[in-house]
């Protein structure tokens, strides 16, 4: 089965060829449009310049997507595309005429983000999929975005890659824990089954990615900040700044992080000037705070639930510092858990995974059936 998958549902627009083989999850193409630039300048998303990005991003990475896909064989199946409208594809008549013959032929459903997200832009990512359902009579099936993130686990790594071999991971990894650690959710859930989970808890405020940024921005370093928050971080060997994690102690799957935002923001306020090596050590101690009750609680899921595996997926999960803390304690601990985390590409918001839990989970509808959710919650 191969199916075109795509993702708006923040400020990217995605759109991916994924084909599922006997047991694996082959990535035939990824083209994402990103306005990060543009979110920069603000310092934050605002919906509506990100909605109008995705209205001119939507066709060209469509299509793009499609005509990439065929051309595989000059491509690693995992190398994704950054595209660039001025130069797009989309004026080439050929390049039409081409994509809508992969679509027709090569095709078999449309998977797009539903909800949760921004409502202009699933809007423009819903209403593209329903469109291309009805002209080209293909089915579509609607995905929860923050599923997919943990769906991102499912594809195929690469030969070369030295993550864990998502060829472990299968039928027999069930039961496992799910986190999701993004810019907009922080949840744990116990999956017994495909299509079969229970929400243990979530975030009761800021979600991880979210504290990343807000401390980030605290600090003048750019959106997002996480990526700038872990190297800078991984400069300290020691340091006396320590900022509590919240919640730790208590007995639930909860978190919250906006307390965190305010324990920093009252530090950075206290000092004079803050050296280059005091906002180094202000993101690792932002950082710890934020790492060990995620690790904590995850860990004490996986023994409440009897499992051996934990998926994690988002933004967030890109920082390998999570990964080897996660490592790190299932040693100490003498834990059995494996755990595993997507490939980086797949890990911030792309249409790839959109598609890996389409195939996985293909409950496919009539384009009249669908609608843009912005407050899906793990429906
Ligand atoms: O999943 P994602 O692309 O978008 C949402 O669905 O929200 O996540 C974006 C978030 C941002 O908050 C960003 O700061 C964070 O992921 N992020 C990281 C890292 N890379 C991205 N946080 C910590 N360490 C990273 N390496
Ligand atoms: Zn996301």
């Amino acid at each position: 089965m191969k199916i075109l998958a795509i993702e708006s549902s923040c400020d990217e627009t995605s759109a991916s060829v994924i084909e599922k083989d006997s047991n694996s999850l082959k990535i035939l193409s990824l083209v994402t449009a990103t306005s990060l630039s543009m979110h920069a300048l603000t310092g934050g998303i605002i919906p509506e310049n990100a909605a109008r990005m995705q209205v001119k991003y939507i066709i060209p990475v469509i299509i793009e997507a499609l005509l990439s896909s065929v051309a595989l064989n000059e491509k690693k199946s995992s190398e994704t595309t950054k595209l660039d409208p001025s130069s797009s594809t989309q004026d080439n008549i050929e390049n039409w005429k081409n994509s809508r013959n992969i679509i027709q032929n090569d095709i078999d459903a449309i998977a797009v983000t539903h909800g949760p997200g921004l409502v202009g832009s699933l809007l423009v990512g819903v209403e593209t999929a329903k469109t291309l359902s009805y002209v080209f009579d293909k089915p579509i099936i609607p995905v929860d975005h923050l599923l997919a993130h943990i769906y991102a686990n499912f594809i195929s790594k690469n030969a070369d890659s030295n993550l864990l071999n998502s060829s472990e991971l299968n039928a027999n990894s069930f039961p496992f824990i799910g986190l999701i650690v993004s810019g907009g959710h922080t949840d744990l859930l116990y999956f017994k089954s495909h299509n079969n989970y229970i929400w243990l808890g979530g975030t009761r405020d800021d979600a991880a990615g979210e504290a990343f940024d807000k401390i980030g921005r605290l600090l003048g370093l750019s959106y997002p900040a996480g990526p700038e928050i872990e190297r800078r971080a991984k400069l300290v060997d020691k340091t006396n700044i320590r900022f509590k994690s919240p919640i730790i102690g208590e007995g639930n799957f909860d978190f919250s992080f906006s307390g965190l935002k305010t324990e920093a923001q009252r530090f950075i306020q206290s000092q004079d000037n803050l050296s280059q090596q005091a906002i180094d050590e202000i993101c690792y101690a932002t950082q710890k705070a934020i790492f060990d009750v995620l690790v904590k609680k995850t860990l004490k899921a996986t023994e409440k639930y009897n499992c051996k595996t934990i998926l994690l997926g988002g933004g967030v999960s890109a920082n390998q510092t999570l990964i080897e803390y996660f490592i790190q304690q299932t040693i100490n601990h003498e834990l059995q858990i494996a755990i595993f985390s997507p490939e980086k590409i797949y890990c911030t918001d792309n249409a790839a995974m959109i598609g890996a839990y389409a195939l996985l989970n293909p409950k496919a509808k009539k384009w009249n059936q669908i609608h843009a959710n912005p407050d899906l919650y793990f429906a």
